[in-house]
């Protein structure tokens, strides 16, 4: 039977594209080393005909199939599981623009196009697509939307969904449905196109995409401020609304522990404000970082900027603040943001958390689940920073210094999880904000969303990939 399908498939997408020996660990692994698959095979389809035909093979063969686009993904999503009976179908060879449409405001791609290759493409035709994340040079836009990924710039243009116009998708079935219309408006029934975005390729598999493009705006520019706490980093967002108006095109706050992460392990960065004196006089707990876009000028952008701040600084939650003066200043301040993950990885192995809370109540949430994760396990050091304009934190958690961090966390993930999830629960908030659940969540999602919303789930499951043949296991528990 497995000859046979192989030989289906190298039929289908070339000998050359059906991948089963050497070092597959580039498909097999996910990108934080949490767990490593074994597939029956990697197959690489270059057109959406060759897509729905691998998948009306596969389920003949009766052989489940794990989309994967850049395999960026941090919920172990897009790696296959131990069985050695799941193809991975990766999508990085269909990687066409298939239109631009000006007058639209669109541009039409096929999924495995790389996040950046977008970003580069829309603005050499002079537009913005707004999508922004540290992954962005290897994310796909297929992944981005089956993971409704978010990203830096939320807070002024929304999530990959709300980005999204238009899909082309290969069903469980192996038929395409063809949705790649470009309308911004049309009622004409449910949405299928919100039901594939952001469902990890559990209901199908995302062929090409519609997606908004915007004006570019005419500046953009960056400051980094310290706050001496929590709340008035709140603070300091409100004003900035109040301020900026739909100028404020980002909000990043980062706590000193994840800041010194990144001048530790990296220390050719400079990390303003986060010294070895602050520490010792526990300054500088928060920082944070804003983005203002301008349609007028640097000029205007600038004192409409220096305004916010000498505000901030008057109301107190602002203790100092530097605005970049070039691109390459504000790239560098960008720079040290992004590179709080990587610094993790250097720091150990972690717990990983993108949860979300209502702005409001952030600083309460912190405050009181720092108390209770210290209460609970003395030494835990906690890594938090995240998109603040969007209530969603990555309240990250690493070992005790000295500890190992592999045993650490068989011994207490499932527990600081239970910790965490629980309060967020309390704080109406939600225990995936950004990464979603894959195979690493899938298991707590019944404790935390309502039981009507899973049996809605498990009905649209069932209803669109009946033989449980699309990412099994992910989401929902299979
Ligand atoms: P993959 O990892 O390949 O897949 C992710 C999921 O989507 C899997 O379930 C997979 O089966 C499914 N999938 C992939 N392609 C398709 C398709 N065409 N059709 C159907 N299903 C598909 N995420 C954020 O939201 N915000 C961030 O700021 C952010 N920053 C990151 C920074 C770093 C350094 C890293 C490593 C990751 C970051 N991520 C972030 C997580 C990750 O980059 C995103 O989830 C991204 O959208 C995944 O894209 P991908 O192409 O790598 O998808
Ligand atoms: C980020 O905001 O940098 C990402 O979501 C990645 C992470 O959580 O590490
Ligand atoms: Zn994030």
């Amino acid at each position: 039977m497995t000859a046979a399908l192989l030989d289906s498939l190298r039929a289908i997408v070339g000998d050359a594209h059906v991948l089963t020996d050497g070092d597959l660990s580039a498909w097999e692994q996910d990108w934080r080393k949490r767990e490593r698959g074994r597939a029956l095979a990697v197959v690489r389809p270059a057109s959406t005909e060759q897509v729905a035909a691998v998948v009306k093979a596969c389920a003949a063969a009766g052989v489940s199939i794990v989309p994967q686009g850049g395999n960026t993904g941090l919920v172990c999503g897009s790696t296959p599981d131990a069985s050695g009976r799941q193809v991975v179908l990766s999508t990085r060879r269909m990687n066409a623009v298939r239109a631009i449409d000006p007058a639209n405001l669109t541009i039409t791609v096929e999924a495995g196009c790389v996040l950046q290759s977008l970003q580069e493409i829309a603005e050499k035709e002079g537009f913005l697509f707004p999508l922004s994340l540290g992954a962005e040079g290897s994310c796909t836009i297929g992944g981005n939307l089956s993971t409704n990924a978010g990203g830096t710039q939320v807070v002024r243009y929304g999530n990959t969904r709300e980005l999204c116009l238009g899909l082309e998708v290969v069903t469980a079935e192996g038929e395409v449905w063809s949705g790649l219309t470009g309308l911004r408006k049309d009622n004409t029934g449910y949405d299928l196109r919100d039901l594939f975005v952001g469902a990890e390729g559990t209901l199908g598999i995302i062929t090409a995409a519609t997606m908004k493009l915007y004006p570019l705006p005419a500046v953009q520019l960056t400051a980094w401020a310290a706050v001496p706490s929590m709340e008035h980093a709140v603070e300091l967002l409100g004003l900035a609304h109040r301020t900026l108006g739909a100028g404020l095109t980002g909000f990043e706050v980062m706590g000193r522990f994840a800041l010194s992460l990144v001048a530790k392990h990296f220390p050719q960065q400079r990390v303003p404000f986060v010294t070895a004196a602050a520490e010792a006089a526990d300054e500088t707990p928060w920082c944070v970082l804003l983005e203002n876009s301008d349609d007028e000028s640097e000029e205007h952008a600038r004192s409409r900027f220096e305004k916010l701040l000498e505000v901030a600084f008057e109301a107190g939650c602002v203790s100092d603040a530097v605005i970049a003066e070039n691109l390459t200043q504000a790239r560098a301040l960008w720079h040290v943001r992004e590179s709080i993950t990587l610094a993790q990885v250097e720091e150990g192995l972690n717990v990983k958390h993108d949860i979300s809370i209502p702005v409001s109540r952030i600083p309460e949430f912190v405050r009181t689940t720092d108390a209770l994760l210290a209460e609970k396990i003395p030494g835990v050091r906690m890594v938090d920073f995240g998109h603040l304009g969007d209530g969603n934190l990555h309240y990250n958690v690493q070992a005790p210094e000295g500890v190992d961090a592999k045993a650490f966390l068989a011994a207490q993930e499932e527990h600081i999880n239970t910790l965490v999830f629980d309060a967020v629960k309390a704080f109406d908030g939600s225990i995936s904000a950004e990464h979603g659940v894959g195979s690493l969540k899938q298991h707590k999602l019944p404790h935390y969303k309502s039981p009507v919303a899973l049996k809605l789930m498990r009905a649209i499951k069932g209803a669109l990939d009946p033989e449980n043949r699309m990412n099994p296991g992910r989401v929902l528990e299979a």
